[in-house]
């Protein structure tokens, strides 16, 4: 009998039992052991039904995402699944946790689906660059129609049970303790009630709006951003209302297969995996204890310290959120409360939850009121000697063994650590504009942060739903640090000869959500501004400055908020409209400086940015700053809308290859950037795995960190 799937009795019900930890995935012994387990139980007579359900935290998360890009393994899920169908009984599926992708499959080749209230269903093979490939897209049609199955398949949302149930996908839901009770209850209603045991497939399909699907692929082409598995979905679905059942399914596998052998499908495998690995740090056992976390305190309401203060409220955390003064602090819970009621208007969340996490956030005046936290996360202004004073005031105040972390942008965290008499205890939380929406944290340890500090931030990040990357102190950290060369392309570029309008299309024709000119008139004109400045004294005078950004500072123009930046915007509106105010201040500056513009294809916007991007995100690894290149696209991924489907800056490098990012930079340094050749010297670390023919993925992986 199979190690993962057994099969007994209880009464007249024979259950088949998956216990394949940690998320039950169908794993090629598991999808055995399903056929062998179902010819058990259906010889087995004295079993009237057979109910699935699963050992564990969840009920089957979907297939085995490690066989992804290998050879395939016999028997597929749809044998397992065509198996199910050819049943001589009903079969129950009780769901716990999350029924995910094969896992969902496999309950809809059940005749009947229950699962307990907490538990959650979907399809979410298209976030892996793939569509359901066992049937997904040709049976949850037959259950919930064309349109809910469509929006659910194409988003690759959870549907919670409730909805789960109201759409007919789950039979009911059970408000009992485990998923076995659940069954076992379901079952005996349908063995007492004699509820005939239809098959999924057979159940009739209603028919869509005549415009559904060309009205879906109109709304996904705008939104997916060059993702193609989104567009997928809807032709497979489309073949459910179009074809019979079978060949239905055969067109669902075709479809399935293209997009398994896709380049996208490879870089968001990787970054799934990029995601779990960010959160393992070597040296730090995994059982490690973190210190005990129960109230929070945030210094600072103003951008960032709000948005912080709903991160650690949403997580359920009492948040003490400490202010200089008492307009500022009105000022960021008005912004706070904003934002929850617009969330609640969206429908996100209830009123009463609105309420629920206003109640959490405590404001105060004075830094003594952080003596109850067990961790203060300061947010004031971004100036070594404001931090140097709150961070000696917190030492006074803060309780011993309270985690100390700045959100500082820049700012050298060992120093920050130094103004405390307790540096171990002192790290960087670096949170990214808008904290309550972005879901990057960056966790910046210094040389003595201590190892329980540091799982106590990871795990403050998990809770908080966020992806934590562990970063070096250096300037910048990981993000911030790439961004800045990443920039000075573009600045260089637009005094070259591109306008904004043309760089932001080419790199948002990338995937990118955004392009930087647009980025910057959000984030503010004015933070590069003084970002710069305080760079003065270290920059190298014979590096070429573009001072393009800081004339639009001179003129007011600080971006969105003014109405005015690289671009100009109507009132009330954050569309940017090329203004040729702009395009005359770039020409004139360019002339002034002698520069000859010239047409700068697409091409070498993108080639520019990305090579700049990879670069110094060698420099990175090789100076332990990211402790793995997957980290590095993580951070773009999750902090500056790299698009996911491209997989972060790291992986396009080692996807097109090294050697064509140096031969790349070789003819950057000699036909783009003429100036400032240097930028394109390739560094040590990519240099010399160009030339083995490696990867930054290979080199990790030799130092085990893959
Ligand atoms: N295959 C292989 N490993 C998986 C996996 C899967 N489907 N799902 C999760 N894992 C692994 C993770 O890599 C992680 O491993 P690690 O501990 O070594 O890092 C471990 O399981 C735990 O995962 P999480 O840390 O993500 O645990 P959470 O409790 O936070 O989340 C989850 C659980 C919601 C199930 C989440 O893991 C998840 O979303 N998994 C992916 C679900 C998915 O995409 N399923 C569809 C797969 S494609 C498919 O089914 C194709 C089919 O149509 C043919
Ligand atoms: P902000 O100017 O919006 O808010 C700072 C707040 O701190 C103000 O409300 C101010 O009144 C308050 N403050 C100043 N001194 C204080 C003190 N001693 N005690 C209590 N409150 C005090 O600044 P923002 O943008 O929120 O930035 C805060 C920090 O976060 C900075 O270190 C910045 O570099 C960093 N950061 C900013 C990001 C952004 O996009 N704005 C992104 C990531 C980090």
């Amino acid at each position: 009998m199979s190690d993962v799937v057994a099969y007994e009795r209880e009464g007249d019900i024979g259950l088949i039992r998956v216990t394949n930890p940690p998320v039950n995935a169908l794993s090629q012994a598991v999808r055995a052991g399903l056929i062998e387990a179902l010819t058990v139980g259906y010889a087995d007579a004295a079993a009237k039904v057979l109910l699935l359900y699963c050992g564990g935290r969840t009920f089957v998360a979907g297939a085995d995402i490690e066989e992804f890009g290998k050879p395939p393994l016999e028997p597929g899920l749809g044998a397992a699944i065509a198996a199910m169908e050819a049943a001589p009984k009903g079969i129950v599926a009780a769901i716990h946790g999350t029924a995910l992708g094969g896992g969902l499959e496999i309950a809809l080749g059940c005749h009947f689906r229950v699962g307990l209230p907490s538990a959650k269903v979907g399809l979410p093979e298209v976030k892996l660059g793939l569509i359901p490939g066992a049937g997904g897209t040709q049976r949850l049609p037959r259950l919930c129609g064309l349109e809910a199955a469509l929006d659910i398949i194409a988003t690759g949302r959870p549907v919670p049970a409730a909805e789960a149930r109201r759409l007919g996908i789950l039979d009911a839901t059970i408000d009992v303790p485990d998923a076995k009770t659940a069954g076992l209850t379901f079952a005996r209603k349908v063995i007492e009630e004699g509820l005939p045991a239809v098959r999924v497939r057979d159940r009739k399909l209603t028919a869509a709006p005549a415009d559904l699907f060309e009205k879906t692929r109109a709304a996904l082409r705008r939104r997916s951003r060059g993702q193609t598995s989104p567009l997928a979905c809807v032709d497979a679905v489309e073949a459910a209302a179009a074809l019979p059942f079978d060949e239905g399914l055969v067109r669902e596998r075709a479809i399935f297969m293209d997009c398994m052998a896709s380049p996208q499908r490879a870089a968001l495998v990787q970054a799934f995996f990029g995601e779990r690995a960010a959160g393992k740090i070597p040296g730090l056992a995994p059982a490690a204890a973190a210190r005990p976390l129960n109230r929070a305190a945030v210094i600072g309401a103003g951008t960032m310290g709000g948005g912080i203060a709903m991160c650690l409220a949403n997580a359920g955390l009492p948040v003490t959120l400490v202010e200089a003064t008492q307009e500022a602090l009105d000022r960021g819970l008005a912004r706070i409360r904003g934002n929850y009621e617009g969330s609640a208007k969206r429908g996100r969340i209830s009123r009463a939850e609105v309420e629920k996490r206003m109640r959490l956030i405590e404001p105060a005046l004075e830094l003594s009121a952080v003596a109850g936290a067990d961790m203060v996360i300061e947010a004031v202004f971004e100036q070594l000697d404001v931090k140097r004073e709150v961070f000696a005031e917190l030492d006074r105040y803060a309780k011993p063994g309270a985690v100390l972390a700045t959100n500082t942008s820049y700012l050298d965290v060992d120093r920050i650590a130094s103004f405390t008499a307790r540096p171990g205890d002192v790290l960087g939380m670096h949170f990214f504009s808008p904290a309550n929406v972005m879901r990057l944290l960056e966790i910046v340890k210094t040389g003595r942060t201590a190892p329980d500090v540091l799982k106590t931030a990871l795990q403050a990040g998990k809770s908080m739903g966020k992806v934590a990357v562990v970063a070096g102190v250096c300037d910048g950290f990981i993000g911030n640090r790439m961004l800045k060369y990443y920039r000075r392309q573009v600045s260089y570029m637009l005094e070259d000869g591109a306008l904004p309008q043309q760089i932001d299309k080419a790199i948002t024709d990338f995937g990118f959500a955004m392009g930087p000119c647009a980025v910057e008139d959000l984030a503010g004109i004015d933070i590069g501004y003084l970002n710069r400045r305080r760079q003065d004294a270290t920059r190298d005078p014979n590096e070429r400055y573009v001072d393009l950004a800081d004339k639009l500072y001179g003129l007011g123009r600080l971006g969105q908020k003014t109405g005015a930046g690289w671009y100009r915007y109507q009132k009330d509106s954050r569309k940017p409209l090329p203004d040729p105010l702009v395009e005359k201040l770039i020409l004139d500056a360019a002339a002034a400086k002698g520069i000859t513009r010239r047409e700068i294809p697409d091409e070498e916007i993108r080639s520019r940015v990305l090579c700049a991007l990879a670069n110094e995100g060698a420099k990175i690894l090789e100076e332990g700053i990211a402790l793995r290149p997957s980290d590095i696209d993580q951070v773009w991924i999750h902090g500056y809308a790299f698009p996911a489907h491209r997989g972060g800056p790291m992986f396009w490098a080692d996807a097109l290859g090294l050697g064509k990012v140096v031969a790349a930079m070789a003819n950057g340094a000699r036909k783009w950037d003429r100036n400032s050749a240097q930028n394109w010297q390739p560094a040590p670390l990519l240099a010399r795995l160009a030339a083995e023919g490696s990867s930054f993925a290979a080199w990790s992986e030799a130092r085990g960190e893959g």
